[in-house]
């Protein structure tokens, strides 16, 4: 629970700043069950796609494949094979250029390309690599060089800009990206997904109502209750709204209530959603009928999948966003066991 809602603060990006933002990360081969290559793309600090060595295929998330052709996606996945490429030939100079010391080694890139709402002029584009997570070299956009962050990165710096991938990656970063990203924004940022709703009872361990809505977009929502018609705000436990895998959201709001008042009143939840004409509203089942099958669990079981579900997606970007946040140097990827998500805790 605590991994999820860490990297949820994490990717928050403000209603004004539109971000596209990619992460590579190579793992030294054979070491573990981490594919020797992987790279994730986020949208607005949303994951859109995720490439893999293991199988060469591009994920692409549906919300965001139908803003372009078939054609398109497939050419995308062709540019990543060769990306793959070239970023595990860097990571072997990298290496090399570390004299092949012993261990486990990570080369990451992070790159990408942000602007405001309200200002179709001042953009801002980065493009950072990390070797076993430490600084190693980046793209100053300013001068557009390479800066050798580390002196091993001296040799690869040449061989870039002998080659113009400084200019090149500057033109990538100014315009393509944020063609790109304006595309994306305008295509998807509009869509309205409905939620859907349900309502149960719980008995364990103390009587309560549960209101989850699931697979609505955009993120705003909102969860109220009320007692024949009267708004309810005691007793009442708003959790955190979290992200399902097709990039739609899901959020639940607990009652504390006794079951004599649930005999006694009415009881219902309301829900809010710029994609709902007027608010929808469901009433509590009367006698406990917990829709969900007899208790066992049914709260923690779907936090848990997705909690999982979550971790395993973002497992690659989890080190270099915390790198973000810290602004500290790379960390190592994989995460050590000790400090990944433990998916079997539950109930915050
Ligand atoms: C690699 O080996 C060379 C030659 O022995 C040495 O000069 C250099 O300092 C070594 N580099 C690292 C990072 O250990
Ligand atoms: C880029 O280089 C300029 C001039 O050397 C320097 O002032 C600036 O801080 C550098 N920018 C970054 C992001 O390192």
């Amino acid at each position: 629970m605590e991994n999820i809602l860490l990297i949820t603060c994490f990717l928050y990006v403000s209603a004004d700043t539109h971000t596209l933002q990619y992460l590579y990360t190579a793992v030294t081969p054979g070491l573990t069950d981490f594919p020797e290559f992987t790279a994730v793309g986020l949208l607005d600090g949303e994951q859109f796609m995720f490439y893999s060595s293991s199988n060469r295929s591009l994920i692409i998330k549906d919300w965001i494949k139908k803003t372009n052709s078939e054609t398109y996606w497939r050419s995308e996945t062709q540019d990543m094979r060769g990306n793959q490429d070239t970023f595990t030939n860097t990571f072997t100079t990298a290496m090399k250029m570390f004299n092949y010391s012993e261990g486990d080694h990570t080369l990451q890139r992070m790159f990408g390309c942000e602007r405001d709402d309200d200002d179709d002029v001042t953009t801002r584009g980065y493009d950072q690599y990390g070797y076993d997570g430490e600084d190693f070299i980046s793209l100053n956009l300013t001068t557009v060089t390479w800066t050798a962050v580390k002196l091993q990165a001296v040799t690869i710096k040449h061989t870039w800009e002998s080659k113009g991938s400084n200019k090149h990656q500057k033109n990538f970063l100014e315009r393509d990206c944020i063609d790109l990203l304006k595309k994306y924004n305008r295509d998807t940022l509009n869509r309205k997904v409905v939620p859907e709703v349900s309502v149960f009872q719980k008995h364990t361990p103390s009587p309560e109502v549960v209101c989850h809505a699931t697979g609505f977009f955009p993120k705003a929502l909102n969860i109220t209750w009320q007692k024949d018609g009267e708004d309810v705000h005691k007793d009442v436990e708003l959790r955190e709204t979290l992200p399902n895998q097709d990039g739609s959201f899901q959020k639940r709001s607990i009652l504390k209530v006794p079951a004599e008042e649930l005999q006694k009143h009415i009881y219902t939840c309301v829900i809010q959603h710029s994609s709902l004409k007027k608010e929808l509203v469901r009433e509590v089942p009367k006698d406990g009928g917990s829709d969900g099958g007899s208790d066992g669990g049914s709260d923690g079981a779907p936090i848990a999948i997705i909690t999982a579900v979550v971790v395993a997606l973002v497992a690659v970007v989890a080190g270099i966003v915390v790198w973000k946040k810290k602004n500290s140097g790379f960390k190592p990827v994989p995460p050590k066991p000790s400090s990944e998500g433990d998916s079997s805790t539950n109930n915050s």
